[in-house]
Formats: structure tokens, C-alpha cells, sequence
């Protein structure tokens, strides 16, 4: 059999930075535990629009949807800001979420003891936190039309419009249902049925698919609560279910419950291929980070983590995912912290490559 393919888009910013460090964990993989990858890489975002005048070439498109998984560093950065808005680096990824059908978007946060007074909120708020965001990422107002700038009598209207089909709104549920039974078998799911049309019917939809998941304990919240309450009792939550906009918002702000925004990884999948692996994109929550690109400064474990998720998800080693993240504790608990971490007295950061150093250490203590 041939070994499993990863399609590796660094993209731009901090991308290349990280994703430099994830590509000594995958050779690790390789040299010492027999796992074999076979790894291209090509360009996404403003990388891509250098080369190729727009943010994701056809034929990395196709690529993507022929590998195993794809693994993504971060696209956008200054440089790019005053492109025309079809060819702008998120539009790379954008793309790939929407031609892939990624429609489930795992973000899970989940707060390391060791990290539990960095947090901007107090640690008994966030100790043992450990909850799953899962944001529908192929509709809502990310793709709905019409959008655009129009003209209007004498001014312009900026437009875009929320759009949730049944079936959209009923393949994420599921997808959070199924997650909720392999955790704490609780789900929020949060949207505005109290202003939003699209928001009663992702509660009607979301409440016909409970009727399959008996044992799953389902709630509703209004989105504005529910910011209000990550911050407030965050560990109420188990699963949330939430769509594109809102859990692209909500997501930030689990974030820093978890200590720093370079913590957080995520999957996006979507339905099983011909060989039964989901299609799927694995990518930190963060962006290109421009204020310390560049500089070996970025913490890598966002990236790192998400290619944890890849070896769960994708690749069906979900002891070897423990193993990396059981890795990525350990260096925390040894006092490793890039600049993002830092808090505590005496403790100096480390750079991006020495902190993906101690985790490949890490992992060779764990032989
Ligand atoms: P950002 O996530 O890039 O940065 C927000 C803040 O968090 C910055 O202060 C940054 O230094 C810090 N930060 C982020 N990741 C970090 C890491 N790994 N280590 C240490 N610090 C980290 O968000 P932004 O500044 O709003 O956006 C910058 C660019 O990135 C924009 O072009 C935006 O569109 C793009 N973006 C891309 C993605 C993605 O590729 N998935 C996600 C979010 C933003
Ligand atoms: C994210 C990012 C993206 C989003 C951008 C870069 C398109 O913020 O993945 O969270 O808005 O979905
Ligand atoms: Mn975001």
C-alpha cells in the first residue's frame, strides 16, 4: 500500500515559520516510528498571488483534492491589503474550504495545566478546560449571496447575506452530535433565533437531528450569551455548535482561554473519500501574524497540535496524536514558552524553532 499523501501549504506571515517546525515532527514520525508521509508542498495565499497573480493556483486545487490531508500554515499579511478583493490571500483559503466541502470546522480548546495562570481570565476559571468548538465553515454569510459594493442613489451598499440550507445546517449538527457522544455528551448550540430567520431554522434543524442522539444533552444559547459565557464559566461547555461567522469569532475568544491565540489547532473535514478518510484541511486558528513575522518568534504548537488532529483524524493513529500532544504538555510543563506564553517572572522565551527542538525531545523521551 502506498503511504498516506500530505499536501503542505505554508502560505505566508508566520505560516512558513511554523509549519517549518511541523515538518521535523512528520520526519520524526518517519524515522522513529515507522510512519511514512509523502509530503509535497506548494504555495497558498499571497506566496501563491506572487507567483501565480492569484491566491491558489488550479492546479494546487486540484492537488488538494487528491491528497490524503492537507496541512496549512497561515495566509495574509500588509502587503496584500490593497489587492483587489478576489485575488487577496484569504480567498486561497477560502477556496479550498468551499471546493473541498470541508463543512465541519473542529476547533477544540483546551486549556494545559501548565498554562492556566498565563490566561487573561483567573485559573480556576480555566484549569482543566477542554471544549470543542465545531463551526460550520462552507456557508452562512462567508458565501451567501448577493454580496458586494453596489451602488444605491447616491452611495453605496455593502452586502452580504446569511444563508443556511436544512441539509447545511443538519450535516454540521450531526457532525457536532457524533463528537458530543465520543466526549461529555453535552452540545450548545449557539446562533440569534431571536433576530435571525437563518438562526430559527439552524435551532428547528438542530433540535430534529437531537431526536437521534438521545443520550446528547442539547442546548440553545444566543450567540452574544454564549461570548459572554466562555468568558464568564467557560467549563460549562462541552461541544458548541455554532456557524461560520459566529464560530469564527467565538473561536478567537476560546483562544485566550487557553493562554494564547499560537495554542489553538484546527480540522476541518468533510465527507468520507473513495479510501473512507474524510477529506480534510488541517490549519491553526491564527492567522499570518505580520507584527513578528519573521522574527523566530511565532509559537509553533498551533500548528503543531492541528497536525496531531491530522494523525486522529485523517490517519486513524490516535495513540501517536496522544503521544504528540502528551509531547507538547510535557514542554509546557518544563517551563518551554515562546514570547506569546510569557507571563511568569524569570521565565525568557524561546524561538520558534527551539520550541519545536524540545518537542521533538519530548517525543524521543516518550520511546
Ligand atoms: P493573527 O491571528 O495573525 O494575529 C493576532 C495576534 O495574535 C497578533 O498579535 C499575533 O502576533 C498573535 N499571534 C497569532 N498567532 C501567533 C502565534 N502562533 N504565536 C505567537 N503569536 C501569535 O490575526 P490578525 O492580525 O487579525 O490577521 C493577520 C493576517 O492573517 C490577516 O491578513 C488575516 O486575514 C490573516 N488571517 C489568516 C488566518 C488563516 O490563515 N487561517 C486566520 C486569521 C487571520
Ligand atoms: C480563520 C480566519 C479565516 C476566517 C480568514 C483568514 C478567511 O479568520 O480561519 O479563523 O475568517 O475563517
Ligand atoms: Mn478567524
Amino acid at each position: 500500500m502506498s503511504n498516506p499523501s500530505i499536501l503542505i501549504l505554508p502560505g505566508d506571515g508566520i505560516g512558513p515559520e511554523v509549519m517549518a517546525e511541523v515538518r521535523k515532527v512528520i520526519s520524526w514520525y518517519g524515522e522513529k516510528r515507522d510512519l511514512q508521509f509523502d509530503v509535497s508542498e506548494d504555495l497558498v495565499g499571497g506566496a501563491a498571488y506572487d507567483v501565480h497573480g492569484k491566491p491558489l493556483a488550479d492546479e494546487t486545487m486540484e492537488k488538494a483534492q487528491e491528497v490524503d490531508a492537507v496541512l496549512l500554515g497561515a495566509v495574509g499579511g500588509p502587503k496584500y491589503d490593497d489587492l483587489d478583493f478576489s485575488v487577496k490571500p484569504e480567498r486561497g483559503l477560502l477556496r479550498l474550504r468551499k471546493e473541498m466541502d470541508l463543512y465541519s470546522n473542529l476547533r477544540p480548546a483546551q486549556c494545559f495545566d501548565a498554562l492556566a495562570d498565563f490566561s487573561s481570565l483567573k485559573k480556576d476559571i480555566v484549569a482543566g478546560l477542554d471544549i470543542m468548538i465545531v463551526r460550520e465553515l462552507t456557508s452562512g454569510v462567508y458565501f451567501g449571496e448577493p454580496r458586494g459594493i453596489f451602488e444605491e442613489g447616491n452611495e453605496r451598499v455593502g452586502i452580504n447575506t446569511q444563508r443556511y440550507t436544512e441539509s447545511e445546517i443538519e450535516r454540521a449538527a450531526r457532525s457536532a452530535f457524533e463528537l458530543a457522544m465520543r466526549r461529555n455528551k453535552k452540545l450548545c448550540s449557539m446562533e440569534k433565533a431571536n433576530v435571525m430567520e437563518s438562526g430559527i431554522l439552524w435551532r428547528e434543524v438542530v433540535t430534529r437531528v437531537a431526536a437521534d442522539y438521545p443520550e446528547v444533552e442539547l442546548s440553545h444559547m444566543y450567540a452574544d450569551n454564549g461570548a459572554m459565557q466562555l468568558v464568564r464559566a467557560p467549563k460549562q461547555f462541552d461541544v458548541i455548535l455554532t456557524d461560520n461567522l459566529f464560530g469564527d469569532i467565538l473561536s478567537d475568544c476560546a483562544a485566550m482561554l487557553t493562554g494564547s491565540l499560537g495554542m489553538l489547532p484546527s480540522a476541518s473535514l468533510g465527507a468520507p473519500m473513495a479510501n473512507g478518510r474524510p477529506k480534510a484541511l488541517y490549519e491553526p486558528v491564527h492567522g499570518s501574524a505580520p507584527d513578528i513575522a519573521g522574527q523566530g518568534k511565532a509559537n509553533p504548537i498551533a500548528c503543531i497540535l492541528s497536525f496531531a488532529m491530522a494523525l486522529r483524524y485523517s490517519f486513524d493513529q490516535g495513540s501517536e496524536a496522544d503521544r504528540l500532544e502528551t509531547a507538547v504538555e510535557k514542554v509546557l510543563a518544563d517551563g518551554h514558552r515562546t514570547g506569546d506564553l510569557l507571563g511568569e517572572e524569570g521565565v525568557s522565551p524561546i524561538s520558534t524553532s527551539e520550541m519545536g527542538d524540545v518537542i521533538i525531545a519530548a517525543l524521543d523521551d516518550s520511546l
